[in-house]
């Protein structure tokens, strides 16, 4: 189960209906998957959309709605069941518990005694499932200057958690001007992040997810759009909802960031639970690596998800070394991705992962084992940087010939 809940509303009754809609639009924790005026359809809509809450408001007819909680449960047994009332009868109550309904709700419903009852069921489904513990994990990529590598540490990361079939990954291109994402995947995609953005109070997860282009890695790309000027149409708003209809669904979200680091980009990096900063081991990026730090100081849960990931180490020349790098910054460095400019020469001609182009290569297990380490996987000579002795050995690995 991911952050967000998908749930599913019937009430017969127009005045109620709008108001449970109200209630539920003011919550972020849930994503109104469908709404239903006909108690008979409601199982229908139900098994189609798969929420994890049905919400059936019982009183336009509670005889129906007792028969309707029955129906459902037994069709959609995953689909946790809330009922809502006016009435406190015990009877009612206590029918609608048996036939199958978890939580009881008064009407006129309120926010919190609705999400309320949504964090209990999510403790109980979390509890519940495995797979449910996992949640979505957000990772935003953004480089402390043009061409450190950032689209191509977002993209790669994106292919090596999709080579796990537990994991299920979307990729957004956030790059609106200049992003590359979908010439990293040799895609054409029919559909951009500006034309999801414009119809996200339209989408359900299921028209959301056709309008994703999946490569052959599993990743499913949202490229940036296709005309300049409609960069324009993504709000935050429409961000932050196409983001959660996202989290209901994928187990990982990527992002490559811009350089900008205007209004969007900070959006996701409020959003992300990781944000790779890339920086190579020269003057100009560490000195920006700084001034980044000093804006994201200002908010303390930001600077905690802050890792820095340096790129291209181990050329042979001119470069500063880590321990310099380190105090410059006053950080430890999180990661580092080996140079390998004939590897990366050849994934970008020819459009394909490092995964698929490479995957042995020095450069292809860093980060299947940054992948690993963001995922919370063990791995024997993961992460360092806090020596550097260290960091010797993994530089050393991988000496190759800078352009
Ligand atoms: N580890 C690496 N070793 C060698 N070359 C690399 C490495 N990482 C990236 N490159 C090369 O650096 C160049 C820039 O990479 P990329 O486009 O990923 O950077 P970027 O930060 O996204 O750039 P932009 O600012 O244009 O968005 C590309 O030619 C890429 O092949
Ligand atoms: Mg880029």
């Amino acid at each position: 189960m991911a952050n967000v809940l998908r749930i599913a509303i019937v009430d017969p009754n127009d005045a109620t209906r709008e108001n449970l809609k109200t209630v539920l639009l003011g919550l972020d924790t849930v994503w109104l998957e469908a709404e239903c005026s006909r108690y008979e359809f409601f199982a229908d809509v139900v098994e189609q959309t798969k929420p994890d809450i049905g919400l059936i408001a019982m009183d336009s007819d509670s005889e129906k709605a007792i028969s309707l909680i029955a129906e459902v449960s037994s069709k959609a047994p995953d689909c946790t069941l809330l009922v809502s009332s006016a009435s406190t009868d015990g009877r009612l109550i206590l029918e609608s518990m048996r036939a199958g309904a978890k939580e009881f709700l008064t009407e006129p419903l309120k926010d919190e005694d609705l999400a309320t009852a949504l964090q209990r069921v999510k403790r109980q489904q979390v509890g519940n499932s495995a797979e449910s513990s996992v949640g979505c994990r957000v990772i935003a990529v953004g480089g402390a200057t043009g061409g450190v590598g950032t689209s191509s540490i977002a993209v790669n990361l994106a292919c090596s958690l999709a080579a796990d079939e537990s994991q299920s990954v979307a990729l957004i291109d956030l790059d609106l001007a200049l992003g590359d994402a979908d010439v990293f995947l040799d895609t054409i995609p029919e559909y951009t992040l500006a034309d999801v953005a414009q119809n996200i109070s339209r989408l359900d997860l299921t028209l959301l997810k056709k309008s994703l282009t999946r490569h052959s890695s599993g990743v499913h790309l949202l490229p940036r759009p296709i005309q300049l000027e409609d960069g324009r149409l993504i709000t935050s708003d429409s961000l932050r909802r196409v983001m959660d209809l996202l989290k209901t669904s994928f187990t990982h979200i990527i992002i490559d960031l811009s350089k900008s680091f205007g209004t969007l980009d900070m959006d996701a990096i409020q959003m992300a639970d990781d944000v790779l900063m890339v920086t190579q081991l020269d003057l100009p990026c560490l000195r920006n690596v700084v001034r980044l730090m000093m804006t994201f100081d200002d908010d303390p849960s930001l600077r905690e998800k802050v890792k820095i990931i340096v790129n291209r180490g181990g050329q042979d020349s001119g470069q500063i070394s880590l321990k310099k790098a380190q105090e410059t910054i006053n950080r430890d460095i999180y990661w580092q991705i080996p140079n390998d400019y004939r590897v990366m020469v050849e994934v970008r001609n020819n459009g394909v992962p490092l995964l698929e182009q490479a995957p042995k290569a020095g450069i292809t297990l860093s980060i299947n084992k940054l992948a690993d380490a963001l995922c919370g996987k063990q791995s024997s000579d993961a992460a360092g940087g806090d020596s550097e002795t260290k960091s010797r050995r993994w530089l050393n690995l991988w000496p190759a010939k800078s352009p």
